[in-house]
């Protein structure tokens, strides 16, 4: 039954929002910051989280069942786990692969882990803290993704997993790379966090490996503020994972729920007595990794406004492209050939002899409100939290180092309209010339 006193209220918070939403406020040229990402929050948005509040959906439950079920539906996996941030969903999808129910297949401390070295830290964190041993290869730079064939140079019979980043949403050639996993025995982890609705020959990125992963920082495509996820289509690694995610406990019942298997006190685990209660049997050394309901309704709501994003990331990318092409001191992106990226941003590297350098370029868009970011962490290796640890390194890792020292990005995201993007791409080229 609808309570009249929620729809009211529900009513009024849209009114609400509208009243704290004033007409798009005119874009004024260098002083209306253009942002690298932020979230974009509609009416919806707002009365689907008071909707939740309302109902007191204070952890995670039936919001968080739907929103994973319906992600799972859209990204075409069969399974999801939400976690409270795309760095647990990476730790989680790692983690899981050393579960002893994997038998031969389990990833062991000094197994090695095919990574990238230019990127964000917790796409590589998860093989570390598991005691694993990273293994980096470098990039290329204009699509800033690894190759299938420095990949194959890295494997060595200690290979069990590979895990990479698709790169500001430019997918790395996934099918040759999954092809690659499969011949040598080895897992896939694609962290997909930046790279939602990307697609490489034709099949949505996320869709090749073992485990992706999702982040929902306002900065990523979908947000609910904090949140990720975690997607599998084979069955039995997303249960391992949920019982990862929730302490490691052996039984499968919704939160909330008692004696989904009818056998809550008829069984017998470990060295415990028969009949211990199941809901306190842990079968895997797990964490808690959950997220709530009132995150999670947001999620769902941003969710069905998911294709808009994505064409309006697409839309800016291409109107930045074609607005800078041929501006010279600037080496512009390029989508991995095979694919149709949903960017997360736009990336520029400054070439050695431009006549400037990144300092000077970013002062100068910084100082015409334009946000600028750099590629993450750029060359992990080179940061005081690697140095010393087991590593190994394959090949040069000169793109990666030129990534560190004359790269960075600019948005793309759908708060950014035609008219900033003609104001970035006029920015830019007045910089050059006077350079
Ligand atoms: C490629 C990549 N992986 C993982 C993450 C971590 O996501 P979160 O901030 O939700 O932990 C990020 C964050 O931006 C990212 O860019």
């Amino acid at each position: 039954m609808v309570d009249p006193a929620r729809s009211h209220l529900l009513e009024l918070v849209r009114d609400y929002h509208d009243a704290q939403t004033p007409e798009a406020a005119p874009f004024i040229p260098g002083q209306t910051p253009i942002l690298s990402s932020g979230a974009v929050l509609d009416a919806d948005d707002r009365e689907a989280l008071v909707a939740a509040a309302l109902d007191m959906r204070i952890a995670s439950g039936q919001i968080t069942a739907k929103f994973e079920s319906s992600l799972a539906r859209t990204l075409k996996r069969r399974k999801a786990v939400l976690t409270n941030s795309g760095s647990s969903a990476n730790l989680l999808a790692l983690s899981t692969l050393t579960s002893p129910e994997l038998g031969d297949q389990r990833l062991k401390p000094g197994d090695e882990v095919i990574t990238v070295a230019a990127g964000f830290p917790t796409t590589v964190n998860p093989i570390l803290q598991n005691g694993l041993v990273p293994v980096f290869v470098d990039i290329e730079l204009g699509t800033y993704n690894t190759t299938a064939e420095l990949v194959e140079q890295a494997i060595s019979p200690r290979t069990r997993a590979i895990m990479i980043a698709h790169t500001l949403g430019n997918p790395f050639p996934v099918a040759e790379i999954a092809e690659i996993a499969a011949r040598h025995g080895c897992h896939l982890v694609e962290d997909n966090c930046d790279a939602v609705g990307s697609t490489y020959q034709g099949r949505l990125t996320g869709t090749f490996g073992a485990f992706s992963t999702i982040s929902f920082y306002p900065a990523h495509h979908l947000t609910m503020g904090e949140g990720g996820m975690l997607l599998s289509s084979d069955i039995k690694l997303a249960k391992l994972a949920k019982s990862f995610r929730d302490w490691g406990r052996d039984c499968w019942c919704e939160p909330g729920e008692d004696d989904r298997c009818l056998k809550r006190f008829d069984l017998q685990a470990g060295t415990l007595p028969e009949g211990y209660d199941h809901k306190y049997v842990f079968s895997e050394v797990g964490y808690n990794l959950k997220s709530t309901d009132i995150q999670a309704a947001l999620g769902l709501s941003q969710l069905a406004k998911l294709p808009g994003f994505i064409e309006a990331r697409k839309r800016n990318w291409r109107q930045l492209r074609e607005g800078l092409d041929g501006l010279p001191g600037l080496l512009l992106p390029e989508a991995t050939p095979g694919s149709d990226p949903s960017w997360f941003g736009f990336i520029i590297t400054v070439l050695p002899d431009a006549g400037f350098d990144v300092p000077q370029i970013v002062g100068h868009l910084e100082r015409h409100n334009i946000r600028t970011r750099r590629l993450f962490a750029g060359n992990l290796t080179r940061h005081p939290a690697y140095i010393g640890r087991p590593q190994r390194i394959v090949g040069s890792l000169a793109n990666s180092d030129t990534v560190t020292e004359r790269t960075f990005w600019i948005g793309v995201y759908p708060g950014i309209t035609t008219e900033m993007i003609e104001y970035v791409i006029g920015t830019l080229k007045e910089f050059v010339a006077t350079h």
